[in-house]
């Protein structure tokens, strides 16, 4: 079994194995750097960190097409239903979600907000995905926290996706100083250059112990390591 991993630009992100494919708050439409729109999208399921525009973007038409259920906080699926998408997987901080053929996806706490349209959209959330064998901590929007060690030793997360953009999240060095904390043997930076507020150089994106993976948006990635 393999993980591929595909950067969707900003924080969008396709955990494959071939028959699991999660995608990570697909924001496509209004992504200047998304290389694909919503109807390319094939997945069997979709999970988001929390309810910004920037996360939620294509969610309701991709669950539509694909009959995907939709991972998320409680207040955010709430909402998904009222869209007209019955299909729903609802949880919060702490919790684990099987998804059958040895994937699953955990909700870990993020340091942010989250609302869409000013609807108070419960906890934002970092995702733990198991998916192809490998584990993948998807950080979602977030500040610096210590747990961020502990979530590390429990896990041990294969790789850590984690925002380096500066001002709604960690810049790159916080970023690094996460990617040290949580320990994951690769980090993969995100939420960076999409628009000019959270334009920063990557090269600034310094982990110590961390080998930095920078992505390059369309083009899919087996984890081997
Ligand atoms: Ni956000
Ligand atoms: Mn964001």
């Amino acid at each position: 079994m393999t993980l591929e991993l595909t950067w969707l630009g900003h924080s969008a992100f396709l955990l494959s194995d071939g028959t699991c494919t999660v995608a990570v708050d697909p924001f496509l439409t209004g992504n200047p750097t998304a290389p694909c729109v919503a109807a390319d999208i094939k997945c069997s399921h979709i999970a988001l960190t929390h309810g910004h525009e920037d996360h939620v973007g294509d969610t309701i038409e991709i669950a539509k097409a694909n009959g995907a259920p939709v991972i998320a906080a409680f207040e955010i699926t709430n909402w998904v239903q009222s869209q007209g998408h019955d299909l729903v997987e609802p949880g919060n901080p702490g919790g684990r979600i099987d998804l059958g053929g040895d994937c699953w996806v955990a909700f870990t706490q993020a340091l942010h907000s989250s609302s869409y349209g000013g609807q108070y959209m419960g906890m934002p959330c970092g995702l733990m995905l198991h998916v192809g064998g490998k584990t993948v901590y998807h950080c979602g929007d977030t500040g610096l926290f210590g747990d961020m060690a502990l979530l590390g030793e429990i896990y041990k997360p294969d790789v850590a996706i984690i925002p380096i953009g500066d001002r709604f999240t960690m810049g790159p060095e916080l970023a690094s100083r996460a990617a040290d904390l949580i320990g994951a043997p690769i980090a993969v930076p995100c939420h960076y250059d999409t628009w000019p507020p959270i334009e920063v150089d990557v090269s600034r994106f310094t982990p110590q112990f961390a080998a930095v993976q920078v992505m390059d948006p369309g083009v899919a990635w087996s984890v081997t390591t």
